[in-house]
């Protein structure tokens, strides 16, 4: 009887994915955070044929210099700057990530994230659970007015378009940098006006909202230079990659007033936090969730696992391939 080929997920997640996977092949889950570091996958890699990696897991030259049978690499991601895509095309290997399935979930959760930090609702909540609340106060947690303020969308791809509409919805005025210009039928439904530089709409925006995917171009493009062009009460929302943001520069940037506030889901080295960062008032921290609704991560999981399916066994799901 012919193997069956081996496949690695490298943690536990839905049930559903690990049955679809247990269907055509002898699967190994390892344990959440064991793969984190590229010696463990590396040493671990050599019997897989296919794998189905998290974000957080390195697949680099290191990694695939053990790959001796492995075919294709599903990121459980749309970002895959984990994945040193040159490497895998040079060792034959395919690789798939998730798009599309988590738009509308991670637009709704980066709204959230915007509306918490902009609304003061975290500093305010510990306010009143401290004790504080003294009744309602004229002049007490003032946060920005959304209608008529203009909001800066950096990386107008399927997320920072699915933002932009949201944002339309609170009458706020949109501009944007991308890399490539929306076309005019786009631009014109969501009322976004286009520049070329991303310190061009750092000056303009009240609240700047990361959505770009982290590149050699995109590492550090909120950095000291950045957060001084943008104005003293405007806000900065990451829900895009943490390296894409100076966290230092950021903290500091918070501590010193130089920004409102700032909503962050991702960070440089996650899954550390600054403290810098932790000690910031006016920052609304939370741990990677804008994709985070059940049926988002079981469609993420379950394309990964096709893609997989599709590569080995020729199974017909719905998957995408990166390259
Ligand atoms: C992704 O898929 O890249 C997201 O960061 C997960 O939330």
């Amino acid at each position: 009887m012919a193997r069956k080929p081996k496949v690695l997920l490298t943690e536990p997640v839905f049930r559903e994915v690990h049955e679809l996977l247990k269907q055509y092949f002898e699967l190994h889950v390892g344990r959440r955070g064991q793969f984190n570091d590229a010696l463990s996958l590396r040493d671990a890699i050599y019997c897989y044929d296919g794998l189905l990696c998290m974000l957080s897991n390195p697949v680099n030259e290191t990694v695939l210099s053990n790959a001796t049978v492995l075919k294709v690499v599903a990121n459980y991601a749309v970002g895959y700057n984990n994945i040193d895509i040159g490497a895998c095309q040079r060792h034959n290997i395919r690789v798939a990530n998730t798009p599309d399935v988590l738009t509308e979930t991670t637009a709704d959760g980066t709204i959230a994230l915007l509306l918490s930090v902009v609304r003061r609702i975290p500093e305010s909540e510990r306010f009143l659970r401290n004790g504080l609340f003294d009744g309602w106060n004229p002049t007490g947690f003032l946060g920005l007015e959304l209608s008529g303020a203009t909001a800066g969308i950096i990386g107008m791809g399927r997320i920072g378009q699915a933002v932009a509409k949201r944002l339309r919805a609170f009458d706020m005025n949109i501009i944007y940098s991308n890399p490539k210009r929306l076309d005019r039928e786009t631009e014109t439904l969501l009322g976004a006006r286009w520049f070329e530089d991303p310190l061009q709409i750092a000056s303009r925006a009240d609240v700047v909202s990361l959505h770009c995917p982290l590149t050699d171009k995109t590492r550090h493009l909120v950095n000291q230079q950045f957060l001084d062009s943008m104005k003293p009460d405007a806000y900065l929302i990451n829900a895009s990659r943490g390296p894409v943001v100076e966290e230092i520069a950021l903290a500091m940037a918070l501590h010193d007033r130089r920004i409102a506030g700032a909503g962050i889901d991702v960070f440089e080295f996650e899954p550390e936090v600054q403290d810098m960062l932790l000690s910031a008032p006016n920052a609304v921290l939370v741990p990677h969730i804008t994709s985070a609704t059940k049926p988002t991560r079981l469609k993420m999981g379950m394309l990964a696992a096709g893609a997989i399916a599709k590569t080995l066994c020729g199974a017909d799901y719905p998957c995408h391939f990166v390259v």
